[in-house]
């Protein structure tokens, strides 16, 4: 097997008397989309902030490629390829499309100034290219315009420009509507199809179902079930394998 983007091993992590996460063990393979499924309270967010250096794991060790991790942080989570598409939160609402792909990071001239004419021709090209369906919006389109799956559009071309190597979705359909969320899984397999690792977190087990490989179930901290697509046979399944441990704790539940 390929050497896997993310090992986690034995990772603890605690707030006060909370415990967060428990003995996480849990591998993320390289251009494969994790559905990382669990109540509200499960540690799923505290996993991922973990995975992209918002906080240190108490005890545990993160290798990446094949590396064990001595520092993490933010800007090593970044400089590694991680980024993370927050709903709607990331985008500055009254600017353009193409703004939103390049705030932080813009494309600049030789003088140093920010190269709107690139900016706009490289936004048109990302667009076509991930899917956006609409004919009506342009580079220059406000964000403000755009709904809300065509906004997790806009995130996730930012994140394949970026070469993002692992993208972390958090709820990214919460808010949405079938048709709507059926645009981000169409864009979620665009960032597979480039190699891209995923973790998609939903509270939503159909949406999780239809765009994951692979699948991890948290439950109070702890990784409970871990599956691979082939051997679950619908989302009814992972639905009734969330139900078991909500009633009996992990247990009785068989890996
Ligand atoms: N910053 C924090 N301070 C204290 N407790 C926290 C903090 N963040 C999360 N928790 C607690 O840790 C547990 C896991 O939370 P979280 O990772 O947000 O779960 P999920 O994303 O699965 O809903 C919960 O009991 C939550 O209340
Ligand atoms: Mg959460």
């Amino acid at each position: 097997m390929a050497t896997p983007f993310i090992e986690l091993k034995h990772v603890y992590k605690s707030y006060g008397s909370v415990n967060a996460l428990s003995d996480v063990n849990l591998t993320i393979e390289e251009g494969r989309v994790l559905g990382l499924i669990g109540d509200n309270g499960a540690g799923k967010s505290t996993l991922i902030k973990l995975i992209a250096g918002v906080h240190s794991p108490d005890s545990g060790e993160m290798w990446v490629k094949g590396k064990k991790v001595t520092h993490w942080s933010v800007a090593e989570a970044r400089a590694a390829g991680i980024e993370t598409v927050f709903q709607d939160r990331a985008l500055a609402e009254q600017q353009s499309i193409a703004r939103n792909i390049f705030m932080g990071r813009e494309l600049t001239n030789a003088i140093g100034l920010i190269d709107v004419k690139r900016q706009r021709e490289e936004a048109e090209r990302l667009m076509r290219e991930i899917g956006f369906t609409s004919k009506v919006f342009s580079p220059d389109s406000r964000v403000l315009t755009l709904s809300g799956g065509e906004r997790q559009g806009v995130a996730i071309a930012r994140a394949i420009y970026f070469k993002a190597q692992l993208v972390i979705l958090d709820e990214p359909t919460t808010a949405l509507s079938l048709t709507e969320s059926e645009k981000v899984f169409a864009f979620v397999r665009q960032l597979r199809a480039r190699g891209a690792a995923s973790i998609f977190i939903s509270h939503n087990i159909y949406h999780s179902y239809d765009v994951s490989d692979y699948f991890a179930i948290l439950d109070r901290g702890r990784i409970v079930y871990t599956a691979d697509k082939s051997e679950v046979p619908s989302a009814d399944v992972l639905i009734r394998k969330l139900q078991t441990v909500a009633r009996h704790g992990m247990l009785d539940i068989e890996h």
